[in-house]
């Protein structure tokens, strides 16, 4: 009877903890940007570290590997999208929101582009796939695992002739960027790192007049995690005219957007 019982109680736990994990918390975590982000960047990815004794970064390095053509930028980001919404969620700006970044890099058909944050190049594959052959195009990222996986993913689409990657912190590269490039100012700025750097980095590119009137700032995930003082700023600063595109949390439903904002002067 005692064994009975013990078998019926080890067998609830074991169906109860597959509905969560299953069910419940998948759910849970499509919808809410905070859940989603804990669950995927916390738990899920220590535990798949400590699993395969790998990073994040180059498992999908490896799927790109296994997945995508050598020199078709098309080819890596469907492999990208297709580990990240099938297997491992990450930080790349996603389809969704990265269709919205393609359009803004057609419309604004820029010469000079800065992207802050590269992590896999999954943003600078779509950005440097869509740039006329004279752009310039200069991404910062200062983690050097995510740079050197990065390096990867962008010559496997062919593109390490059209992207210029930097590694260090953009707070430090900003200020000399147009020394060390040559470059005057930038058509677009993709801002995709860290949000409470957003708006720092925005004034420090505006003193070292990296902006010109019509420079285009597009910046990711200014719902979730939110970058809520730089939102304040381009939307109430009369040196921009800012435009919020509503979209989803990369591979879940949780609302997050882009802030387009054009700079005026
Ligand atoms: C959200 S991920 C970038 C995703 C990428 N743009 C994409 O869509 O594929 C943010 C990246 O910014 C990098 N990062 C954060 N703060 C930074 C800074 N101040 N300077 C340079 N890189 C930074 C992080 O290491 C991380 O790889």
């Amino acid at each position: 009877m005692m064994w009975l019982t013990l078998f019926y109680s080890c067998t609830g736990v074991a169906a109860l903890l597959y509905i969560l994990y299953r069910w419940v918390i998948p759910t849970a975590v499509q919808h809410h940007g905070g859940l989603a982000l804990i669950w995927h960047v916390i738990i899920v990815e220590w535990i798949m570290d400590t699993l395969t004794q790998s990073t994040r970064p180059q498992r999908i390095l490896s799927a790109v590997q296994k997945n995508a053509t050598r020199g078709d930028p098309r080819s890596v980001i469907r492999a990208i999208d297709q580990f990240c919404s099938q297997k491992e969620w990450a930080m790349n700006v996603g389809n969704e929101k990265g269709c919205i970044l393609d359009s803004v890099v057609s419309e604004v058909n820029p010469a000079t582009v800065l992207e802050l944050g590269t992590y896999c190049g999954y943003s600078t594959v779509r950005i440097a796939s869509l740039l006329p052959p004279y752009a310039k195009f200069i991404t910062l990222e200062f983690n050097p695992d995510f740079a050197a996986v990065a390096r990867q993913v962008i010559a496997w689409a062919g593109l390490e002739d059209k992207v210029q990657l930097v590694e260090g912190a953009s707070s430090d590269w900003i200020p000399k960027i147009k020394e060390q490039f040559g470059i005057k100012t930038f058509d677009l700025v993709f801002l995709d790192h860290w949000k409470e750097h957003y708006l720092s980095d925005t004034k420090l590119m505006e003193e070292c007049g990296l902006l010109r009137k019509g420079s285009v700032l597009l910046a990711d995930n200014v719902i979730c995690p939110g970058a809520p003082d730089y939102v304040e700023y381009v939307r109430s600063s009369p040196r921009y005219k800012s435009h919020y595109f509503r979209s989803h949390l990369e591979y879940t439903k949780a609302e997050d957007g882009l802030e387009k904002s054009v700079f005026l002067e």
